[in-house]
């Protein structure tokens, strides 16, 4: 079942840098349905499905997710990080963590000048239940990466986990593909360190020299109490890019996206987003430029330990893509 999938790629660890893990779990899903499936030297997983067109398209979603990094071991066991993308302190304190060997710990703060409105990373320290620096050395190593403990839970229609961004879009690609009846070449990449900077899916792109570009990433939310201005809601259909700060995506790509979801009546919004990006920026500005478009999925709470999707958005980019995939033109100026 799809719902079960995306928990298995979902509640598997992989930070920025670190992503081995979770590429096994999604290699498991993908390998059986192409024709290969490497690595690139970045740690990228490519699956490749050869087509008769002569045409590429590149799908694309990032398998990394935000974490820590160990810095320091105090000398009663205490661990200091370093965050590994867009780590909110104020989102961390108090949250459960676990390192790539299964060491599970526990994120609080310094008590003595309690002031949560000046809350940093530095402040910040990791309880894995050791008493000394002797003891902490046995299970945790400088340079180890711990990630939100997962935990997935299922409301019905709407599911939430901590690296809902991106896994959710990899599991969007993987059950678009699929579904898809398709004459191109398709090459499915679930990037690295989109966290750390949109630095694994720029080579990818190069490698691969796509014709079309579809990347798959989770949008922020507007319809929460007292939110801030976004205009995207969590059940109102999958979100096709107009812009963020990183990427404006050419007309002709939006529409051909947009025109999709009319043809099989699958509900889209429209995504403006005035700040975050995406890989579809570093896709785009491959080689001499590339024809990137971008299908995000709603997604609330982004880089918290409850990011929260909704299937029916869910399956709507799913369909989407489908359809994509199916069509013999692709965009172009
Ligand atoms: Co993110
Ligand atoms: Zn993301």
């Amino acid at each position: 079942m799809f719902k079960d999938m995306i928990k298995d790629i979902v509640t598997s660890y992989g930070p920025a840098g670190r992503e081995t893990t979770v590429s096994k779990t999604i290699r498991k899903y993908i390998e059986p349905l192409v024709d290969e499936v490497y690595y690139d030297a970045l740690g990228n997983l490519i699956a490749h499905k050869k087509g008769t067109s002569g045409k590429k398209i590149m799908l694309s979603a990032h398998m990394d997710q935000i974490g820590f990094i160990v810095t320091d071991i105090d000398e009663n066991g205490f661990l200091r990080v370093a965050t590994v993308g867009g780590v909110n302190p104020h989102m961390v304190l108090s949250q459960g963590v676990v390192f790539e060997n299964g060491v599970k710990g526990l994120v609080y703060m310094e008590t003595k000048d309690l002031s949560y409105a000046s809350l940093d990373i530095s402040k910040l320290f990791i309880d894995i239940g050791a008493a000394s620096k002797e003891e902490a050395e046995k299970l945790v190593e400088i340079g180890d990466m711990a990630v939100y403990r997962p935990d997935f839970v299922d409301m019905g229609k709407r599911i939430s986990c901590a690296a809902m961004d991106d896994r959710i879009g990899c599991a969007v690609m993987i059950e678009a593909f699929k579904k898809a009846n398709t004459e191109h070449d398709v090459y499915l990449v679930f990037t690295v360190q989109e966290e750390v900077g949109c630095r694994g899916a720029g080579v990818a792109a190069y490698a691969i020299e796509p014709d079309f570009n579809i990347n798959f990433d989770v949008t922020s939310f507007g319809d929460t109490p007292n939110a801030t201005f976004v205009n995207i809601s969590l059940g109102k259909g999958a979100a096709i890019k107009v812009m963020d700060s990183s990427v404006i995506v050419p007309k002709a790509a939006r529409e051909f996206l947009e025109s999709c979801a009319n043809e099989i009546g699958a509900k889209f919004q429209r995504e403006i987003l005035r700040a975050g990006g995406t890989d579809t920026s570093a896709v785009q500005k491959s080689r001499c430029g590339v024809m990137a478009s971008c299908i995000s999925i709603p997604c609330r709470y982004v880089h918290s330990q409850v990011e929260m999707v909704d299937m029916d958005d869910v399956n709507a980019c799913v369909d989407i893509t489908a359809c994509a995939l199916s069509r013999k033109e692709l965009p172009g100026f």
